[in-house]
């Protein structure tokens, strides 16, 4: 008996996420919903958890690290049987959900789309929340244990319900939306600011970010309570950033900078580095750069994978990365284009 899971990438990404759900777990077939999702079946035993449980399991343990965000897939239909109507489209995911739900049921509720769908997803989302709150279900905006999940597809639309904690990330899609702030300094920020909100804010005084320049991922780190950051970039940071005594920049390349303070900087509590730069070459540098990381202090990479050949990249550059550090976290973000955001332990 298979069963399904709607999985959410970066459309330039997507043959290298099916390749890893391949590789993974028993895949009986993959079908494209739309250009940034899918839609996978399991092979599945009668002792099996569910695909979405499994998959949400494998990308948890790094062993997929281009799906951003999962949904359950109850039931699936090419989109072109919901033409006749948004109430066409609302009745057939009731006729998947309303069984799995009970009255006074917690539930969110995500309906988005993927390529060009024939509606909008707030024309579908209106109606059906309306059908689930007479079915008593109570629609929560997050946080709820159960997410009813639509995704309206270019070629094929799944539904279903599923554990919320099993999406991922609670947001329709996984298309986290972040607000921008007058002070903030660049686009770059959003990229900690996603990553935070999935693995918790991480507590310390002193930070190190390599590559620092324009200095939004400084500003972040100030912002959540690092009263010393060393900003290492060979360009300029954002003025902004000149009068704040929280911040100290070197106006070098890691390398030199990394060569000047051997033997003589105190470790600190996190190092940051979105330097553009090649992964394995990214990845030595922190390893140099462990040194200057107390013991169980976290490092926070992104990986300029590009589009050639990303996984092999990837493996090559977490197994430099792995001589120094434990791996915790492997993930392309919302934010991240072409990279990986890639979270490790010194160990
Ligand atoms: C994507 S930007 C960083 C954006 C920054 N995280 C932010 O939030 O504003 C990449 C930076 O890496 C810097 N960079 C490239 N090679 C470097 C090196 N060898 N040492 C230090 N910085 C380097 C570039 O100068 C550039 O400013």
């Amino acid at each position: 008996m298979p069963s399904a899971v709607t999985f959410s990438v970066a459309p330039d990404f997507y043959r290298h996420a099916v390749s890893e759900i391949r590789l993974a777990l028993p895949v009986s077939v993959v079908r494209r919903l739309g250009e940034d999702a899918g839609v996978v079946e399991l092979r599945t035993g009668p002792e099996d958890a569910s695909a979405q449980h499994r998959l949400a399991n494998a990308v948890r343990a790094n062993e997929v690290q281009f799906v951003r965000h999962l949904a359950a897939a109850d039931a699936q239909t090419k989109t072109s049987a919901l033409r006749g109507g948004p109430e066409v489209a609302v009745d057939w995911v009731l006729d998947a959900v309303l069984d799995q739900i009970e009255p006074g049921d917690e539930i969110s509720l995500h309906v988005w789309d993927s390529g060009q769908s024939p509606y909008a997803p707030g024309k579908v989302r209106r109606p059906l929340l309306e059908a689930l709150m007479d079915a008593g279900a109570r629609i929560v905006t997050s946080g709820a244990p159960s997410t009813v999940s639509v995704c309206l597809g270019e070629e094929r639309s799944t539904a279903g319900v599923g554990p919320s904690q099993d999406g991922l990330i609670d947001w329709a899609g996984g298309r986290i939306r972040l607000a921008s702030r007058p002070d903030q300094i660049s686009r770059a920020g959003f990229k900690l600011e996603e990553l935070f909100s999935l693995i918790g804010t991480p507590t310390g005084t002193t930070a190190i970010d390599l590559g620092a320049s324009p200095g939004g991922w400084t500003r972040v780190l100030r912002d959540i309570g690092f009263s010393d950051v060393i900003t290492v970039d060979p360009a300029d940071l954002d003025p902004r950033l000149a009068d704040d005594p929280g911040v100290r920049h070197h106006r070098t390349t890691a390398g030199e900078f990394l060569h000047a303070s051997a033997g003589s900087q105190t470790p600190v509590d996190l190092i940051v580095n979105d330097m553009r730069m090649v992964p394995h070459l990214s990845a030595a540098t922190m390893v140099e750069a462990a040194d200057l990381l107390t013991v169980g202090g976290l490092g926070v990479v992104t990986f300029k994978i590009g589009t050639s050949n990303p996984i092999k990249q990837a493996d090559e550059s977490l197994e430099t990365l792995s001589e120094a550090y434990d791996i915790e976290f492997v993930r392309q973000l919302q934010h991240n284009r072409s990279e990986l955001t890639v979270v490790a332990r010194r160990s």
